[in-house]
């Protein structure tokens, strides 16, 4: 029920990002990741996804927004050999972490599968520098990306590049302010969730992902705080404090994680094996034993996907209102432009999208709960 209520928003996410329209008519709920430059903002997205698929490490990586739409998709009967050799980039046979239930599709390459991620990395490395260079530059159009899993929970999730103060290659002098006004975009939407991350060796009163976050939700509605790097904390020191809310509270609370090391990544240390360690971690150490099961990736997981359930609950009301302004509008367009048989128009197309996609909309609508409570 509720996986079909999100996969219908992320439907229509898609519809109007490929609709061609200028300005995005809905905002929907989707969880952005927000901190400062190598804090772990993307080897804590890849650990959710359980899939090594996002260029990471020391110094601006991500230069660009990532929209990833994670889909549940249950394990379905092995393609064939046709299908699979049909599709571009997929190479089940050469690359023995493939798997036929799991695969990635970008918005900008429509219908090629990649099954392979490393070919997923390759492909974010060559258009993010097809549109920012190779020299260290930004760009604030988004790239986006579909994961499809039997092993994901539902949810959209955007990496974005870090917070940074000191321009590098190419970067403008006002890379702080550039970078800052493309994070508040995507943070500063009242349906966005907002990830906030700081590695837990620095000092979280200075975290500029708090920082940001609190600008857009100053009472913390729609921040989570995630603390990467506890491996790497002093010996004698932990976060105990902040779990408690004893230092910067937080409605939504932390969660703290450890990701891969970068000799992890140097080494090519499976993600299996760094979310065990992870657990491992987290069981044997004094300060977290007694509650490992708030701690790590997975806890991290369940969290988003309720938070983000109870926020796609909040707001359909709200959604479903401009989902008929808009309704009324093209079609208003429409008529003035002679009716439903204008042909070619692109008015028709985007009518289209949304009549298809209102229909569903309404049948997740009716088919969940009824703590809805949606007044027709
Ligand atoms: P981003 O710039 O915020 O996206 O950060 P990345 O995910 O690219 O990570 C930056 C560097 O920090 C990489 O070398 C990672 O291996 C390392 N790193 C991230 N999280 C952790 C962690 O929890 N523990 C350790 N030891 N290293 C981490
Ligand atoms: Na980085
Ligand atoms: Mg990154």
């Amino acid at each position: 029920m509720d996986k079909q209520l999100i996969n219908t928003v992320n439907k229509l996410q898609d519809a109007f990002a490929s609709s061609g329209l200028s300005a995005q008519p809905i905002d929907l709920p989707q969880i952005a990741v927000v901190g400062s430059q190598s804090s772990g903002k993307s080897s804590v997205l890849e650990n959710i996804v359980g899939r090594d698929f996002l260029p990471r490490g020391t110094g601006i990586v991500t230069r660009r927004p990532l929209v990833l739409q994670l889909i549940n998709r249950p394990a379905g009967p092995k393609p064939s050999e046709d299908d699979a050799a049909k599709q571009e980039g997929s190479q089940p046979t050469s690359d023995k972490a493939s798997n036929p239930d799991e695969w990635a599709e970008f918005l900008h390459r429509p219908g090629e599968k990649f099954y392979d991620f490393n070919k997923v990395r390759e492909e974010i490395v060559a258009d993010t520098e097809l549109k920012t260079g190779k020299n260290a530059g930004i760009s604030p159009v988004p790239i986006g990306l579909r994961i499809f899993s039997p092993n994901v929970l539902t949810l959209t999730l955007v990496d974005l590049p870090g917070l940074t103060r000191v321009p590098v290659g190419d970067q403008p002098r006002d890379i702080e302010t550039q970078i800052r006004n493309m994070l508040l975009k995507f943070i500063q939407k009242p349906n966005s969730i907002i990830l906030a991350v700081t590695a837990a060796n620095t000092d979280l009163a200075n975290s500029d992902g708090l920082k940001l976050a609190r600008e857009v939700d100053p009472e913390g509605l729609r921040t989570i705080g995630v603390l990467t790097k506890v491996d790497l904390m002093d010996q004698g020191t932990d976060v105990v404090d902040i779990l408690a809310g004893r230092i910067i509270p937080l409605r939504l609370g932390y969660v703290p994680v450890v990701n891969r090391g970068q000799r992890d990544i140097d080494m090519k240390r499976p993600i299996a094996a760094a979310l065990e360690h992870e657990k491992q971690f987290f069981e044997n150490h004094p300060s977290y034993r007694s509650k490992a099961s708030y701690c790590g990736t997975p806890y991290l997981t369940r969290r988003l996907n309720t938070i983000l359930m109870h926020h796609i609950k909040a707001t359909l009301p709200d959604i479903k209102q401009k989902i008929s302004q808009n309704l009324a509008k093209y079609e208003a367009e429409l008529a003035s432009l002679g009716g439903p048989q204008g042909g070619t128009d692109g008015s028709s197309v985007i009518l289209g999208i949304i009549t298809e996609f209102c229909g569903e909309f309404r049948t997740a609508i009716d088919g969940s709960s009824s703590d809805l409570a949606l007044n027709e």
